[in-house]
Parts: structure tokens; C-alpha cells; sequence
């Protein structure tokens, strides 16, 4: 595996109970690039993530982080190892303040967690001068920069999102679009799965399109983004 390499899930094979969902897809993603899984509803796009991060079992396949084998091995031992992940949804924890949200975000971490604090505050200014407040009473954007920041706490090298922009406003998609790409011009490798694809590709380097739980297409970002096929189906051209 070259060097460079920071995950690699490899012919990944997982599903639900009898139901086998994903058939043997592998995506890529390098160190510090930012790279774009779209597809559409049911495709399986939440299902790789979850495999990867040991949410969910692979019945064959591997998963490699930093070229190490971590297949199936727990979701602590992976967060350790620098893999952060934004679920779709249920991705903060409601009755707890936005300050307990974040502090849970570090909990494995045994120090620095002041200054990680600080680092992300300022990434997300708004936060701040809410961080009393009990994350249930934010607004679907604001909650889901909070969901960004709680995953920033352990400082991943790769960040797995699923659907950060899901039913925002497109202002409040621009907002969180811009915040990600600030986060891996910082050197966070990023996996993103995204139904708004045309803004997804803007701002990846590469991109994967899964069908029926297969890979159909990849690329480079601006390639997808012009191809015709991908501008039919998932563009809306
Ligand atoms: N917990 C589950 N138990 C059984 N089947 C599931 C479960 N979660 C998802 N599935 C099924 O797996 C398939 C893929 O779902 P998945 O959530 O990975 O798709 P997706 O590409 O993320 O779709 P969306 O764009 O709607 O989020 C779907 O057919 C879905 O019904
Ligand atoms: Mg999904």
C-alpha cells in the first residue's frame, strides 16, 4: 500500500441480519484529501461508514488505517487510532449542554484537551456563546456544527461525515460546507457522504458514486462533476 495511504477499505462485504447490503466496495482516501461518497438513497453510502468504523461487521473485505489491518476491531480502539465519525443522525447527545457535548467528544483523550477545546471553539465561534446550553435547543445547523466540533475533539486524522448538510437550508449548507473544507485544509482527511452531490464534488478532491451497494463510479472530483452519467443521475442536469 503506498505510503500515503491514511484508509483503505478494501472489497468490503457487511450487511443486515440475512441481508447482505454492500457486495464488495473499496474507497480510498489519502493523506490530507477530502473525498466524496455519493450515490443514491439505499445505495449504502451510511452502511460503509459504519463498517468501517466497527459499527457493524464485515463478513469479508478489510479496513486499513494507516496501513494497519483494523478490520472489525471496536470503535474505541479505531477512535484511538485517529478515525472520527459524524453519524446522520443522533449525533449529539440533547439534554447535555454544548460544553458536556464536547467534553464527551474527548473522553478518551488524556490530555491537551484544554487547548483542543480552544482550537475548536474557534473554528465554530457560534458555539461559544451558547456553550451552556442544552444542545436540544439548537437548530439543525447549529447542531450539526456541534456534531463537527465533538469529532474534532480528539484531533482524527480522518473524519468520516455522513450527510453534514442533510435537510439545512443552503445557506446553512454553505456554512457547513465551508467549515469542512477549513477542517481538512488543517490536514483532517476527510470522508464525506453526501446527498448534495454537485456541492460535495466542489469541494473534494475525488469522489466515489456507490450503486445497489457497489462501486459504479470514481475520480477525480471535477471529472465526476462533468461526467455525463453522474450529471444525469445524481445532478440533477
Ligand atoms: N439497521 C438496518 N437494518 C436493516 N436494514 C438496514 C439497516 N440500515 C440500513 N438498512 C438497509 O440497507 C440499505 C442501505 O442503507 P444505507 O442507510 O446504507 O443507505 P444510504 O446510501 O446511506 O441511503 P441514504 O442516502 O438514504 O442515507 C437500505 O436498503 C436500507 O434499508
Ligand atoms: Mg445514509
Amino acid at each position: 500500500m503506498p505510503e500515503n495511504v491514511v484508509l483503505e477499505a478494501r472489497d468490503v462485504v457487511t450487511g443486515y441480519g440475512e441481508v447482505e447490503i454492500l457486495h464488495g466496495v473499496s474507497v480510498t482516501v489519502h493523506e490530507g484529501e477530502m473525498v466524496a461518497v455519493i450515490g443514491p438513497n439505499g445505495a449504502g453510502k451510511s452502511t460503509l461508514l459504519k463498517a468501517v468504523f466497527g459499527l457493524l461487521p464485515l463478513r469479508s473485505g478489510r479496513v486499513f488505517l494507516k496501513g494497519e489491518d483494523v478490520t472489525n476491531q471496536r470503535t474505541d480502539e479505531v477512535v484511538r487510532k485517529g478515525l472520527s465519525y459524524v453519524p446522520q443522525v443522533d449525533n449529539v447527545f440533547p439534554s447535555l449542554t454544548i460544553l458536556e457535548n464536547l467534553e464527551m467528544g474527548a473522553f478518551v483523550r488524556r490530555d491537551g484537551r484544554r487547548d483542543r477545546l480552544d482550537q475548536v471553539f474557534s473554528l465554530f465561534p457560534d458555539l461559544v456563546t451558547r456553550k451552556g446550553e442544552v444542545a436540544g435547543r439548537l437548530s439543525g445547523g447549529q447542531r450539526q456544527m456541534l456534531a463537527l466540533a465533538r469529532a474534532l475533539m480528539l484531533d482524527p486524522q480522518v473524519l468520516l461525515l455522513d450527510e453534514p448538510s442533510a435537510s439545512l437550508s443552503p445557506k446553512m449548507v454553505g456554512l457547513i460546507f465551508d467549515r469542512i473544507r477549513v477542517i481538512n485544509q488543517g490536514g483532517t482527511a476527510i470522508l464525506l457522504v453526501e446527498q448534495n452531490a454537485r456541492e460535495a464534488l466542489s469541494i473534494c478532491h475525488r469522489g466515489y458514486v456507490l450503486a445497489m451497494g457497489a462501486n459504479r463510479l470514481d475520480g477525480e472530483a471535477k471529472g465526476l462533476l462533468e461526467n455525463a452519467e453522474v450529471g444525469r443521475l445524481y445532478l440533477g442536469a
